[in-house]
Parts: C-alpha cells; sequence; structure tokens
C-alpha cells in the first residue's frame, strides 16, 4: 500500500500540489485521471522519488520515503517500476539491448541477459523474430509493449504508467490495457495509470480524478459512471459545463 499524505509541490509561488491524500491499494489497479498540466505527471515522479515534494509524506511499506536519502530512497524504489508516456526507445539499439540496457550496462553476458528478455518478451506477448528489430521498425504498439518489458525486467511490484497508449489507436490501446490488467493480475502488481482512456475503467479497481492540486474525487472504478460526484460526472462524459472550470 502507498498512503500519500499531505502531499504539496510548489515552484516558487506556483502551487501545483495541494495537501493531496490519495492511498494507493496494493496489488490493485488505480487509475489517475484529470486535466492536461494538472499536475498528473509531477504526482508520479514523487511517489517514484524523481522530484522531491515541497512538503507532505509518501509512505510505502510503512516507510516515508520523502524522509530517506538518495541512496535510501533508491534502495526502497528498487520494487517499483516506471512506463513512461512515448515508449522512449533508443533507436540505435534493438529490441534485445532496449529491454535488457540495465543488465547489459551493469555488465552481465548475453548468455545472462537474453534468457531474462526473451521471457519478458513473451510476457508482453511479442514474438522471438522481434528481438532483432530496430524501433523504425516497430508499430507503436509493438514499441509500447518493448517499453513495458525493459520495465518488467526488474520485476516490480508496483508500475507507475504515464498515459501509456497515448497516440495508438483504439484497438491497440484496448490490447495494452489487457495486458497491463494481465500482468496486474498474475503477479499482483500494483498499478498506477495516468490516462485520458475512460475504457481503461472496466479494468480499475479506483478511479482519482486530480483537480486544482487535489484529489477531487476518489472511488470505485465499477461504479464511476454512475456515481453522483459532479467532477467525476462531467469529466469524464467530457462536458464543458459543470463545477470544473473550462477556459
Ligand atoms: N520541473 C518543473 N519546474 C517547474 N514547473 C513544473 C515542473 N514540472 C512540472 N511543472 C508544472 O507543473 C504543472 C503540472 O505538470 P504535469 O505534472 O506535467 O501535468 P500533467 O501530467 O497533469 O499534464 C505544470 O503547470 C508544469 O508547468
Ligand atoms: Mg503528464
Amino acid at each position: 500500500m502507498i498512503k500519500i499524505q499531505h502531499l504539496t509541490k510548489r515552484f516558487g509561488t506556483h502551487t501545483v500540489i495541494d495537501d493531496l491524500n490519495l492511498t494507493i491499494p496494493e496489488g490493485k489497479m488505480t487509475v489517475i485521471i484529470g486535466r492536461s498540466g494538472e499536475g498528473k505527471s509531477l504526482l508520479l515522479k514523487q511517489i517514484i522519488g524523481l522530484i522531491e515534494p515541497t512538503s507532505g509524506s509518501i509512505i510505502v511499506d510503512n516507510t516515508d520515503i520523502t524522509r530517506l536519502n538518495n541512496r535510501q530512497r533508491e534502495q526502497h524504489l528498487q520494487q517499483f517500476g516506471y512506463v513512461f508516456q512515448f515508449a522512449a526507445l533508443f533507436d540505435s539499439l534493438n529490441v534485445y539491448q532496449n529491454i535488457g540496457i540495465t543488465l547489459i550496462n551493469a555488465g552481465y553476458p548475453e548468455s545472462y541477459v537474453l534468457p531474462i528478455v526473451k521471457e519478458k518478451l513473451a510476457l508482453v506477448c511479442l514474438p522471438e523474430s522481434t528481438l532483432y528489430k530496430y524501433p523504425h521498425e516497430l508499430s507503436g504498439g509493438m514499441a509500447k509493449r518493448v517499453g513495458l518489458a525493459r520495465t518488467l525486467v526488474s520485476n516490480p511490484k508496483v508500475i507507475l504508467y504515464d498515459e501509456p497508449t497515448t497516440g495508438l489507436d483504439p484497438i491497440t490501446e484496448q490490447r495494452i490495457h489487457e495486458l497491463m490488467y494481465d500482468l496486474q493480475q498474475r503477479f499482483n502488481v500494483t498499478s498506477v495509470v495516468i490516462t485520458h482512456s475512460t475504457s481503461l475503467f472496466k479494468y480499475a479497481d479506483q478511479v482519482a480524478f486530480l483537480y486544482k492540486g487535489n484529489i477531487a474525487y476518489a472511488g470505485p472504478a465499477q461504479d464511476i459512471w454512475e456515481c453522483g460526484n459532479p467532477y467525476i460526472y462531467q469529466f469524464i462524459r467530457g462536458l464543458t459545463s459543470g463545477p470544473i472550470t473550462v477556459e
């Protein structure tokens, strides 16, 4: 379980995250939605320790990671994986090298790395014939799968996804959603997903709506379309009138 308590993040006088509280249950999928520029990515980056909060705490396994020094935090967050908005693959490296990069850079021989890369490739449902392809030879959906396979190399207990299906067609997006759900079910991975895609709700346990630096709503995903909250009602239907200010 991850407990975010009174989290605040300011840049100069600009407060982006303002006394935010959210509990992320273990082994479940939490979806975070909200308008562009609300601070969703910033929230994830603080959870994985890439950005330091101005104040507040982030409790992971009973430890406040904001109170740890860099080395301790890194150790504590080894169980975390992060999937970027765009697959961010290295163009000059093939799929094998892209997936195995941290192991290759750590000096492990191919005899050790290759079986691990093959196992992760199978987990994201890509054929072995993909191994020696280069990023420009991959479709958008395949590239996202490779990015996810790279994250899986460290066997993360928590995976944070930042807009993992941006730029994909609806069918490819659906297949990536199924894959994320499958990983969560099979390995009991705690998943936190930032997305604009309401079609992920059917796989989610909790939906949280970030608005004006706060969680305006957090609740079970299964009744999200019918929940009485006016903010959620307006946002997931894309309505221009309601309590959410639209410039
Ligand atoms: N390193 C930074 N320095 C200054 N401002 C930042 C920084 N990172 C994010 N911000 C600001 O925080 C706000 C939220 O950004 P972000 O988390 O990327 O939004 P979202 O992911 O919801 O679209 C933006 O207004 C952005 O300008
Ligand atoms: Mg973002």
